[in-house]
């Protein structure tokens, strides 16, 4: 299948990008694995006509919005995200319509047409540097009320929250760390912002994925407890073969994270199937978002 796919992927002048979530047989065929942001950035830049978005939706939708004119491929139509179906365009405008003018921040787990209605976009990498770059004291944080609480505890700003939530994220408790903690006793508890307040207070250090990946691999700690989806765990022994990981709930799961196969890559790579495309009108306005958040991300 490994062989079947690298052939395919030359014949088709593709490329494939995985989120570190993917299963391991994906990361280890994917030209690039990351975090929302590296993805985005790479999306961006590719030269290859065909992009295979291994993640879900929302991601294979922003790499159409930043690449057009490319082929964007999601192997797996319903691999979808819980958490960005958790806000629609109607719902959010109204809430800005009940507020005074101020800028919307949407994180990119998110469907274009909630991107194309706000002022910027943002990742769990850029968050607080998106918002604090803003000509603004007040402003709405859509949909993740962790990650828009985590990020006005790092800033000055007023932050108003959107009731949407990332289920494997908003699952682990503080009782879980404890328990993690007691079975690992010395090891850095990382945790990713898109958990509950009460857990980020017990984490030593606040990540992306990626930026787990890289803070594992800094420090000087031998063993970590990792608060986020169980799938990185897989790329931070690859990156750390020395250390050890331990999941800080196995309840972490995201099953929209586990539907792509080998052959669903193999099979949308042969007949094009699996194409997420952005009509013009909601790609235009959510281009601005995405790209805004691009420009001061890749500035910096
Ligand atoms: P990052 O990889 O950008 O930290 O995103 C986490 C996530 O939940 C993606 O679905
Ligand atoms: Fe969405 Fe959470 Fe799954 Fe990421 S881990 S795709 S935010 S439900």
């Amino acid at each position: 299948m490994q062989t079947k796919i690298k052939t395919l992927v030359k014949k088709r002048r593709a490329i494939i990008l995985a989120h570190n979530y993917q299963p391991p047989e994906i990361q280890d065929i994917a030209d690039l694995c990351g975090d929302s942001l590296e993805l985005s950035i790479k999306a961006a830049r590719t030269d290859a006509e065909v992009i295979v978005f291994c993640g879900v939706h929302f991601m294979a939708e922003t790499a159409s919005i930043l690449s057009p004119h490319k082929t964007v491929l999601l192997p797996r139509k319903d691999a979808g995200c819980l958490m960005a179906d958790m806000i629609e365009p109607v719902g959010l405008q109204i809430m800005m319509d009940k507020l005074p003018p101020m800028p919307v921040v949407t994180y990119v787990n998110s469907t274009a047409a909630v991107k194309a209605i706000s002022t910027i976009c943002c990742t769990s990498a850029n968050a607080v540097d998106i918002v604090n770059s803003l000509d603004a004291d007040e402003l709405i944080m859509t949909p993740d009320k962790n990650l828009a609480l985590y990020t006005a505890s790092q800033t000055n700003k007023k932050i108003h929250t959107w009731d949407g939530y990332c289920p494997t994220h908003d699952r682990l408790t503080p009782e879980d760390v404890y328990h993690a903690k007691q079975a690992y006793p010395g090891a850095v508890f990382m945790a990713h912002p898109e958990c509950r307040p009460e857990v980020l207070a017990l984490a030593d250090a606040i990540r992306s994925t990626s930026g787990m990946i890289r803070y594992a691999k800094e420090s000087e700690s031998a063993s970590f407890i990792v608060g986020t989806e169980v799938g990185l765990l897989y790329p931070l022994k690859k990156a750390n073969p020395d250390k050890f990981f331990y999941p800080a709930s196995t309840k972490m799961l995201c099953k929209n994270m586990k539907k792509i196969s080998l052959e669903d890559v193999a099979r949308s790579l042969e007949s094009l199937e699996g194409e997420v495309k952005v009509p013009e009108n909601i790609r235009r306005p959510a281009f601005r978002a995405v790209q805004r958040m691009l420009d001061l991300s890749l500035s910096k």
